[in-house]
């Protein structure tokens, strides 16, 4: 996949580059009844950069997106974007933020075409004036939309799909769709679960590749099994293992934390293969 200056140039608007941390979460905790899923997590995440967060299944990486987008209320913990403290955002205002997300699936609506799937990734929320109303900009109408989602399919190489049904998709191709759209609200912070999941290997360095180019313009995080595709894309990594943080570091640091192998293998060794990190 080519670097395409639209990409660039659509993003820079909503990019204000800081000192500071883009996000910063401290002392996070969420539990669902008498299950601790986050324990006094604390991350951060620099402008222009891709955080990676790996662990086991279970390990409560989901959970810690979903405390961002607003699906689960934290027991504690505080939220900084953009260098100030800020409430946890109800899934709404994430469009005000600037923050969008991939789910771990697919969630495509099935009564939409492809475009249409995309454009409502601009303002899930505001269904019935979404065009008119369109993430601060007032004045696009449907048509600027569309070709704001054709650009977002595009970056996402997913442009022949748009006069698609969702359920006429494989699933590679169902997950550049949601990528784009995530990517039509021009986010400033990219939250992706397990984009890689299901795609094949050709699939995987385009997405290494487009990961790549948005970081020039957006902060990713990222959720990820594929340890491989992690350590090319990674500037940073979180391991978390029963809801803790148990490691962070660059991808070379963490891999070798005894805790790390621990968590994957349930052995410590001096040494390990990068591939041998995949989870079963
Ligand atoms: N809505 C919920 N209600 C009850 N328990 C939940 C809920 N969501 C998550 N959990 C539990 O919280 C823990 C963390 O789940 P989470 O989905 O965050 O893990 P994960 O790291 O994303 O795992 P995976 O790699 O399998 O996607 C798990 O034990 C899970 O069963
Ligand atoms: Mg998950």
């Amino acid at each position: 996949m080519r670097l395409l200056p639209e990409l660039v140039l659509v993003c820079l608007e909503s990019t204000l580059v800081s000192e500071n941390n883009l996000l910063a979460i401290k002392s996070l905790s969420v539990s669902f009844g008498g299950l601790k899923a986050l324990d006094d997590v604390a991350i951060e995440v620099k402008p222009n950069s891709v955080v990676a967060l790996i662990g086991p299944n279970g390990a409560g990486k989901t959970t810690l997106f979903n405390a961002i987008s607003g699906l689960v209320t934290p027991d504690s913990g505080q939220l900084h974007y953009d260098g100030n403290q800020i409430p946890w955002p109800k899934s709404h205002e994430l469009v005000n933020y600037k923050i969008a997300r991939t789910l771990q699936g697919v969630g495509l609506f099935s009564g939409l075409s492809v475009v249409e799937n995309v454009m409502m990734g601009a303002d899930t929320h505001r269904k019935s004036n979404f065009i008119k109303d369109l993430i601060g900009i007032s004045s696009r109408d449907e048509y600027e939309l569309r070709e704001l989602a054709m650009q977002a399919l595009a970056w996402a190489s997913a442009a022949h799909l748009a006069d698609f049904e969702p359920k006429q998709l494989t699933y590679p191709d169902s997950k550049k769709v949601s990528l784009a759209r995530a990517l039509v609200m021009k986010p400033r912070l990219l939250l992706l679960d397990e984009p890689a999941a299901g795609l094949g290997q050709d699939d995987i360095d385009k997405l290494a590749k487009l990961i790549f180019d948005l970081k020039r313009n957006c902060s990713i995080l990222i959720v990820e099994h594929h340890i491989d595709f992690i350590s090319k894309i990674s500037d940073q990594v979180y391991v978390l293992n029963f809801g803790k943080v148990i490691a962070s570091g660059t991808f070379e640091e963490v891999k070798r934390e005894p805790a790390v192998l621990d968590a994957y293998l349930g052995t410590q060794q001096n040494s390990i293969d990068k591939n041998e990190l995949r989870v079963l």
